[in-house]
């Protein structure tokens, strides 16, 4: 079981006002160091992709060079959208590898015993996402009114890492670039060719940066953390 971890960081932020969130400082560090910090400590984990803007590699290089010394880190060039940066990771895999974890890198708090879960499912199930059960009722709206309620314990928000084994993960790409699918969720990709994904239940702590309320949220989260 040796893990390639694919960290997205190659969006722009739009939803943050224009801010990559990647290289926020949220507590001690940049945002984009809290996941290297906690990916770096699993032993599974064989190496690092960091996908980011091309105008942005030689700074997130030099950002973590020092980070070499712990685990190989790789960074490499993103695209257009969510999905293509992914498939960039993957190209840029090793070897050896068995499985793709991968993680956006605005989710700076995912903690390491939530990581060795989804780790733990992948290998026995071949996919596994981390996720939780959504607190509030989710109503489906079409033209401004309710058409459905679905069951609050069946719907489930994901949140990554998402875990696969490497080989399906490369065919799912192969049949989203035939059928020209554009997915922000990397399941979506698993399950388009149906292969059921494990969802493991993981914390309301590991939220994604997302609008700018978001950043006091997180703040206030690593705060309780540190004490
Ligand atoms: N991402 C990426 N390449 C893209 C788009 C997104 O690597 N072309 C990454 C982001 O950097 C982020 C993760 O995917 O870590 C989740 O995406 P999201 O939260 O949507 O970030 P952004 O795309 O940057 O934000 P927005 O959609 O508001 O522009
Ligand atoms: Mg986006």
């Amino acid at each position: 079981f040796r893990v390639s971890v694919i960290l997205v960081a190659a969006g722009s932020g739009t939803r943050m006002g224009g801010v990559p969130k990647q290289f926020l400082h949220l507590g001690s560090m940049t945002v984009v160091e809290h996941s290297i910090h906690t990916f770096a400590q699993i032993p599974s984990v064989a190496e690092i992709i960091v996908v980011t803007k091309e105008e942005e590699i030689s700074r997130m290089k030099s950002l973590l060079d020092e980070y070499n010394e712990v685990i190989p880190i790789k960074v490499t060039a993103g695209g257009s959208t969510r999905q293509e940066s992914v498939a960039r990771g993957v190209e840029a895999c090793g070897q050896e590898i068995t499985h793709v974890a991968i993680h956006d890198a605005a989710r700076p708090l995912v903690r390491r015993k939530d990581v060795e879960h989804v780790f733990a499912d992948a290998l026995e199930y071949r996919a596994a996402t981390l996720g939780i059960v959504s607190k509030d009722t989710i109503k489906v709206v079409h033209h401004g009114i309710i058409d459905e309620t679905p069951q609050r314990s069946t719907l489930y928000l994901t949140q990554t890492p998402q875990v696969f084994e490497i080989v399906l993960y490369r065919r799912a790409m192969k049949f989203a670039a035939l059928h020209e699918f554009d997915f922000t969720d990397d399941c979506q990709l698993v399950e388009a060719i149906g292969v059921p994904v494990h969802m493991t239940p993981g914390d309301y702590r590991n939220m994604k940066l997302t609008t700018p309320e978001d950043i006091a949220v997180a703040q206030a989260l690593l705060e309780e953390e540190e004490r």
